[in-house]
């Protein structure tokens, strides 16, 4: 008896929240900050009617759902989400705020693994009256939220309706509103000016389309900027919300930046949009925005928002720095994905040339990282397919890739200058008496599958893909396909192998890209690089 109780004691003492995993930690720490908020916790189960997705769509991040039959014949889905869930059921009475909180498994299909994932989620909703009171303790929990995770955080904020304020005032046609956005969320400043031009917009248009770029970084500095930009009532009316919401995260103590170029799913969010980052960690951990559309669809006149935060990724946090990533000089280091091979030693020469170089030659050695931790600066020399995956995973923080192959991975990483450098183009090539014939598919072979399907799909021309890895043009030689598509340079290949250009469909150069939270907690050493980059690029070409 008495050695039980001893041994229970033991026990108890044991156990403290610092022994538990991250993620885990990170529940209680939340539950208790939205219980003291007021919020009641929202439990569900794990299936949902399918008909809610169908009707849905636009609101998910992928179409794809596990469904099944139930023992009555219903078609049911393993929930891909659990906002949809809690505006459909919550049913506020008018003029009532309700606050719930979760904690739930969604799945989604992750597109590295090609297969469903188990996400853990915590999130909180607040619908029905929801007005700046409301919108204010939801960013404030947001914020407070990651200030519960133990690392360095950030929260950037930007507000819908400034962006679609400025579509309107420029006239944007509706159906060129969503490549637009793909392409601020990219930040891809090049490739959005000449989508703008495409748009119908003149240069002033497209001007103050890139100009919203520029408009990210402390609260004071950017309002300031916003506000002096605005346009139109909608514009005005979204600064004013986010000059009110500044002040009180001021209170917040944490990083809280603007950023108005953060664009939510277009037909979902209506207003605020916010995202949070957590040093260490990859990918945005916190995701979150106004929904009132949605919201109306189920109770007419309510409101909505709420965030989620993605607990799953918090693993990463208890996994140790590795030793080359570590680093003894406390300078801020920014780490290179740098391409073997030609345009590498291309850029390394540029940005040598700018005060980045190492004194270590790597083409004199196999070694695959050299650094100068003197200039704050590490490049890792990785195969050029594989540039784009280190900086989505946050390896390193910014590479230089083609875009043919930047495309073809769809990385989520921004792309923040077209370097102009390694020109060529994507194109479809055939024999030279090649003819196209309707009643079958194309035979296709290519390096390339996902560049090529999206292009015969925006032509509506059904194919049979053959992925090759090299040597492409012997395809239609042997009789293996009918065309081909792949990158075209000189045009020496193709000439020499009897083939030609039957359509061009895609300019392609190296770009810049870099990791997402990256740019979030090196933002001062990316800009310096980037800044002094842009300037021997331009005198380069001159
Ligand atoms: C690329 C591309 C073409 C060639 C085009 O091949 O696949 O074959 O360059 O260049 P050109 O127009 O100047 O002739 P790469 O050298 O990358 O080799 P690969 O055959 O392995 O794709």
């Amino acid at each position: 008896m008495g050695n039980t109780q001893r041994g229970n004691e033991e026990i108890e003492m044991e156990f403290s929240l610092d022994s538990l995993q991250p993620k885990e930690r990170a529940s209680f720490a939340l539950r208790a900050l939205y219980e003291a908020a007021g919020c009641r916790k929202y439990h569900m189960g794990r299936f949902e009617e399918y008909g809610l997705y169908q009707e849905n769509r636009s609101f998910l991040s992928s179409e794809q759902v596990i469904t099944f039959t139930d023992l009555d014949g219903r078609l049911l889905a393993l929930k891909p989400d659990v906002t949809l869930s809690i505006a459909k059921t919550a049913q506020p009475a008018p003029g009532e705020t309700l606050r719930y909180y979760y904690h739930e498994n969604v799945y989604r299909p992750s597109a590295e693994s090609h297969t469903f994932q188990e996400i853990s989620q915590m999130g909180l909703e607040m619908l029905g009256a929801v007005g700046e009171a409301q919108v204010q303790q939801a960013v404030r929990l947001a914020a407070q939220s990651l200030a519960q995770l133990g690392a360095a955080w950030v929260l950037e904020v930007s507000h819908m309706g400034y962006l679609f304020g400025l579509f309107d005032a420029l006239g944007v046609p509706e159906n060129a509103r969503p490549g637009l956005l793909e392409k601020l969320r990219e930040k891809n400043a090049h490739e959005l000016r000449r989508a703008a031009q495409v748009a119908g917009l003149d240069a002033a248009g497209a001007d103050a389309l890139t100009g919203l770029l520029e408009l990210s970084g402390s609260c004071e500095e950017t309002l300031a900027k916003a506000e002096s930009a605005c346009r139109n009532d909608r514009m005005r009316a979204a600064a004013a919300e986010l000059r009110a919401l500044a002040k009180t995260l001021e209170a917040s103590g944490g990083a809280v930046r603007l950023d108005l170029s953060l664009a939510g799913e277009m037909e979902y969010y209506n207003g605020l949009v916010f995202q949070g980052y957590l040093q260490g960690l990859p990918r945005p951990l916190l995701k979150g925005g106004r929904y009132d559309l949605l919201m109306q669809k189920f109770t007419p006149g309510a409101g909505a928002i709420g965030f989620a935060v993605y607990l799953d990724e918090l693993d990463r946090l208890s996994a140790p720095t590795p030793p080359v990533q570590r680093n003894s000089t406390g300078r801020v280091m920014l780490n290179v994905a740098l391409p073997k091979g030609r345009l590498g030693d291309r850029m390394y020469d540029l940005l040598a040339r700018i005060g980045y170089g190492c004194t270590e030659d790597y083409n004199a050695t196999r070694k695959l990282v050299v650094e100068n931790s003197a200039a704050g600066i590490r490049y890792f020399l990785v195969k050029p397919s594989d540039v784009a995956i280190y900086v989505e995973h946050g390896a390193a923080d910014v590479g230089i890739v083609g875009k043919d192959i930047l495309t073809e991975a769809s990385a989520d990483v921004y792309e923040l200058l077209d370097t102009g450098l390694g020109r060529c183009r994507m194109c479809v090539a055939a024999p030279a008496d090649y003819k196209d014939d309707p009643s079958r598919p194309v035979r296709v072979a290519t390096k390339f599958v996902n560049i090529a399907k999206s292009y015969y799909a925006s032509i509506g021309r059904d194919i049979d893909i053959i992925k090759l890895n090299g040597s492409i043009e012997l395809a239609p030689i042997l009789g293996l396909s009918d065309v081909i598509v792949d990158i075209v340079e000189t045009g020496t290949t193709l000439r020499e192998n009897g083939l030609r250009v039957v359509t061009e469909f895609m300019p392609i150069s190296a770009r810049f890209i870099a990791n997402k939270a990256s740019y979030q907690f090196k933002h001062n050493e990316m800009d310096a690089m980037l800044e002094a980059l842009r300037k021997t690029l331009q005198e380069e070409t001159k």
